[in-house]
């Protein structure tokens, strides 16, 4: 009898164990499914949620940002803050850690997501690592697309696609309260437990350099700061944070969130200080309450969270210039960009659609000769050249009186690149 007691707890000692480890494992997985394919170049991974992703509503602002806003009337001046010249180019080669690269797609923007994609994969050598993150029915595109793409571009990048999710724990907490698609980039450090550090951007995003000089960014960090924007306009007079805003925002007008780079390690360390408890919350711990007390008083959804939470923390933020986050407001009443005005612009932002639609041709003009660029043709004949003749159109816009600015730093790279691609064979 003794004996068989001691069976019956061992047991159940033994199935507890293995109930911890199961739970352990499924946790640390989220609730993600992950299927190995591997191809003869590179391998894509494919996650997809068991639970009902197809419930989750599509929402997909049509607009995003303060900088949607139409309202503004004012001329700009030239107060834009100064900017350090830029790095050279750095176009390392070999096998190096690769640089992770975040994206939420939604609704129409699928091809807006992959001509993205694109604008960095032409201009970079080190290998990359993408994380799109896409509504259901866009997975099986996003792979044949990416999947068909030449070798010496295909070769240097690997892909997951993961559903719209949130984090396992509150799931049923913030499927409530946030709009899938629009506040997912604020769940990556939580969902992307393994990634280190990664670029996030906007699907109406072109890199006019190469994307390891952004990456680089991230170790100008000094030892507080875990991520990284630019601010969200120039020119306060037009700004949107500091005449509107009713509730506290980054610095004098706000961060813009498009372009944002991200130490994951860092910010799931981190304890942000906040207005509701008098000992910092975890990144996890602070969204929900920080919802719930701003939920009037936010516009721009999880932007404006961003800026309240660096508003309390500008000590943990990194400040880009605007070159790297170049949008219509910086041209669109005048030329404000004083970073664009000295370096030319590095990264390109298309909002309020101007890449699809008449309002900024100068805008249209990259977004087209990039989507059309027959990938294995010439960068200079085929890219460059083009793309000079088109911006020549514009000019009876204030974007297109600039528009060197938008090949100033682009065209020497691309004549860089197609010279040491034509040296190599
Ligand atoms: C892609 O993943 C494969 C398999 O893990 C690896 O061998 C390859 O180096 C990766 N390529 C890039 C560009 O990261
Ligand atoms: C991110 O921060 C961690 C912890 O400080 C550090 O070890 C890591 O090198 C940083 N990553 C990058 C890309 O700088
Ligand atoms: C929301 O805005 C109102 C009106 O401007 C203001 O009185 C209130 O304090 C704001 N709420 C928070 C939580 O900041
Ligand atoms: C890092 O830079 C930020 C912004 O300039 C600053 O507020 C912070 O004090 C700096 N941290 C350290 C440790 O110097
Ligand atoms: C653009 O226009 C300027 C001035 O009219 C002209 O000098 C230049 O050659 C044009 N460039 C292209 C690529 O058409």
């Amino acid at each position: 009898m003794r004996r068989y007691m001691r069976v019956l707890v061992l047991c159940m000692v033994l199935a507890f164990f293995s109930a911890l480890y199961v739970c352990s494992h499924l946790s640390s997985l989220g609730t993600f499914e992950s299927v190995a394919v591997v191809g003869d170049l590179a391998f894509s991974r494919s996650a997809s949620l068991q639970s009902d992703v197809g419930k989750i509503a599509r929402q997909w602002p049509e607009t995003r940002g303060p900088g949607d806003l139409q309202d503004y009337r004012h001329g700009a001046g030239d107060t834009g803050s100064s900017s350090a010249p830029p790095p050279p180019p750095q176009r390392g080669r070999g096998r190096e850690e690769p640089m992770h690269l975040a994206v939420v797609a939604c609704g129409d923007r699928q091809e807006e997501t992959l001509t993205m994609l694109k604008s960095a994969m032409l201009l970079s050598a080190r290998p990359a690592s993408f994380h799109i993150f896409a509504e259901e029915q866009l997975h099986q595109g996003f792979r044949d697309q990416l999947d068909s793409w030449p070798s010496m571009y295909r070769s240097k990048f690997n892909y997951t696609i993961y559903p719209i999710t949130f984090p396992g724990e509150n799931q049923e907490e913030w499927k409530k309260l946030f709009k899938p698609c629009a506040s997912q980039r604020l769940f990556l450090p939580i969902l992307l437990k393994e990634v280190d550090s990664l670029i996030y951007v906007d699907t109406d995003i072109l890199f006019l350099r190469p994307l390891e000089d952004v990456w680089a960014l991230l170790s100008r960090f000094n030892s507080t700061q875990l991520a990284a924007m630019s601010p969200e306009h120039e020119e306060p007079r037009i700004a949107w944070y500091n005449r509107f805003a009713r509730h506290p925002f980054y610095g004098t007008t706000g961060v813009n969130s498009g372009v944002m780079l991200m130490n994951l390690t860092r910010i799931r360390a981190a304890h942000f200080k906040n207005d509701m408890t008098s000992v910092g919350l975890r990144w996890g711990e602070l969204l929900v309450p920080l919802y719930h007390k701003y939920k009037q008083n936010i516009t721009w959804g999880d932007q404006d969270l961003i800026n309240i939470v660096f508003h309390y923390n500008p000590e943990n933020l990194y400040v880009f210039p605007c070159h790297w986050n170049f949008r219509p407001d910086h041209c669109i009443y005048g030329s404000n960009c004083d970073a664009a005005k000295q370096a030319g612009v590095f990264i390109l932002h298309g909002n309020r659609g101007v890449f699809h639609d008449s309002r900024q041709p100068a805008f249209r003009a990259i977004y087209d000769a990039i989507k059309k660029f027959p990938f294995e043709q010439d960068l200079v004949s085929a890219l460059l050249a083009p793309l000079e003749v088109e911006l020549n159109r514009t000019t009876h816009t204030y974007c297109g009186q600039v528009h060197h600015l938008l090949t100033q730093n682009y065209g020497p790279t691309l004549i860089d690149i197609q010279r040491s691609r034509d040296q190599d064979r």
